[in-house]
């Protein structure tokens, strides 16, 4: 195969969800019809299901089993697939923003009986943020729903996007008849297939007035489905791909997952319609998957959870040429040409060593603490991604030694973790004193708790009440010097030592963006 068939053939996606929509469950199921996994379960759900502090314990052990389902990968009809998983637990969602990152498109689940929740609304916005082009399935028709119609305008309304059903659901629950599917006019029958493998059992009818739908459906669902089918076709215009594409419009999809029903034509779509591996911004040019030369960034960095094998897995999104194992290539920050002897790449439940690896591609790198979220690779240009932002923080605490005699070693911790995306740090600008910002309560834990497994270090945290912390700049030095002054108490610096408002309350926030006119405030770090 050449090098443009083997990039033109990859799509990479993340399915993302609130918790309990059943994006494990559509995962699985996906990788079940690519013969990836030939049972469910195989893929271990990774998700925290109580939300108390204590689940630390419950995140080590995830944590474990989630380095081999960080990208899973499958053939379907002659298409390499990979999906990348995001965490389950919203404390976590900042991991989920920067894997979409490094995605071409995503599917959303969304729960038919709860329609869209906060935590999709967010990913949402991450999505549209980049214009990630999205496909929705509504899951769990098979018990009750809301109503098909309402869905679709609250995916409209919530979502800020257009829907467009290609199939549509034949009632819900225990009324669940099945799907139409729009696209290719056939009615797929509902039966409560063996959930754990892949059954030719769907009933497949192509002409709704025959006497075959007739004795399946009955008369009134019969005709109120061809009601409903002339309604949608009414109202809603042909599939536009580029409106896809552009991530200005919305297939969606009606079905159950955890029966196997409505997830082919899902499928089915998916591999006809999603984007291949786009081009790409830097801060220098676009980049070309087509291009014979590598670039890639880092997205995401795992730590291994033996303290004896202090290594971490970084894992490359391949943006173009071709990655070979064992070939030097320049990691820009550093300024160092690094070869890689044992690059990895996943399979649905194993990783294996990779020889070559082409754009749309993942691949996992052995890392002693060198790499950190965002890195470029490249063969010797000195470039950057764009849009691999970290979000301003809006949970605090200020972090304290709590064992002087191991005060390198929770710096080397600290800077770790921090390399690897867990939390931000921020430095006081008056006295220097430490601060850890969260998108999430758990992390807090996760790191006193790692600092001391990892590191054989002790952290004591200290409340601090802040609203949020966001980077600012100005060009008006008197301005700036004078804001600097005023908020000497709440200036800090970043990693990156650059400056940060930590802003006590919104209305601190607010006043602060009037009067100081001509400083912008940014909410995401890259600006
Ligand atoms: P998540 O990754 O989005 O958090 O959700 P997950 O797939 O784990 O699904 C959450 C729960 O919803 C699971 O039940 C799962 O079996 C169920 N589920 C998924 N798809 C469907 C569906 O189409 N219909 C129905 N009725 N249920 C569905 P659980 O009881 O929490 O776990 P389990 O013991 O069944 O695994």
């Amino acid at each position: 195969m050449t090098h443009r068939q083997e990039i033109e053939r990859r799509r990479t996606l993340a399915v993302i969800a609130h918790p309990d929509a059943g994006k494990t469950t559509l995962t699985e199921k996906l990788l079940l019809f690519g013969g990836a996994i030939h049972i469910a379960g195989a893929v271990k759900s990774n998700k925290i299901r109580k939300s108390t502090t204590s689940d630390f314990m419950e995140i080590e052990r995830q944590r474990g089993i989630s380095v081999s389902t960080s990208v899973m990968t499958f053939e379907y009809k002659d298409r390499k697939i990979n999906i990348l998983d995001t965490p389950g637990h919203e404390d976590f969602a900042e991991d989920t923003y920067r894997t979409l990152t490094a995605v071409d498109s995503v599917i959303i689940v969304i729960d038919g009986a709860k329609g869209v929740e906060t935590q999709t609304r967010r990913l949402m916005d991450v999505c549209r943020m980049r214009n990630t082009p999205v496909i929705v399935f509504v899951n769990k028709f098979d018990r009750d729903a809301k109503d098909a119609f309402d869905l679709l305008d609250e995916i409209e309304m919530e979502l800020q996007i257009k829907a467009l059903p290609l199939t549509w659901a034949i009632g819900s629950g225990s009324m669940f008849k099945g799907v139409y599917s729009r696209y290719d006019n056939k009615l797929l029958l509902f039966s409560a297939a063996d959930k754990q493998r892949l059954s030719d059992e769907v009933l497949e009818i192509s002409d709704l007035q025959s006497s075959e739908a007739q004795a399946a459906l009955g008369a009134e669902v019969t005709d109120r489905l061809t009601d409903d089918l002339e309604m949608l076709a009414a109202v809603y215009p042909e599939f536009d791909r580029q409106e896809y594409e552009a991530g200005k419009l919305a297939p969606v999809f009606f079905g159950s997952a955890v029966n196997n029903f409505g997830v082919k034509e899902l499928l089915d779509c998916f591999v006809q319609i999603a984007p291949q591996p786009q081009k790409l911004t830097t801060d220098l040019r676009e980049t070309d998957p087509f291009e014979t030369k590598l670039t890639g960034f880092i997205f995401k960095i795992h730590a291994n959870l033996d303290p004896n094998h202090r290594d971490r897995i970084a894992f490359l999104k391949i943006c173009s040429g071709t990655f070979e194992r064992n070939k030097a290539y320049l990691h820009v920050p550093s300024g160092k040409a690094l070869k890689f002897s044992s690059p990895n790449a996943f399979l649905a439940d194993k990783k294996t060593i990779v020889e070559r690896s082409f754009p749309g591609d993942i691949v996992g790198l052995h890392d002693t603490g060198n790499f950190k979220i965002g890195d470029t690779f490249t063969e010797g240009e000195v470039l950057n991604f764009k849009g691999i932002p970290s979000f301003a923080p809006e949970l605090f605490r200020y972090i304290e030694n709590a064992d002087p005699l191991k005060s390198k070693q929770l710096a080397k911790g600290i800077d770790q973790l921090m390399d690897e995306g867990v939390a931000q740090l921020f430095t006081k600008k008056m006295n220097g004193r430490k601060i850890i910002g969260c998108v999430g309560m758990l992390q807090f834990d996760v790191i006193q708790y790692r600092l001391e497994h990892e590191y054989g270090a002790k952290c004591r945290y200290e409340p601090l009440h802040l609203h949020k912390a966001c980077w600012f700049t100005c060009d008006d030095k008197a301005q700036l010097d004078d804001f600097m002054m005023r908020k000497d108490n709440n200036i800090a610096l970043d990693k990156y030592g650059r400056n940060v408002f930590l802003a006590d309350s919104p209305y601190i926030l607010q006043t602060a963006m009037e009067k100081f006119d001509k400083i912008t405030f940014h909410f995401t770090s890259e600006f």
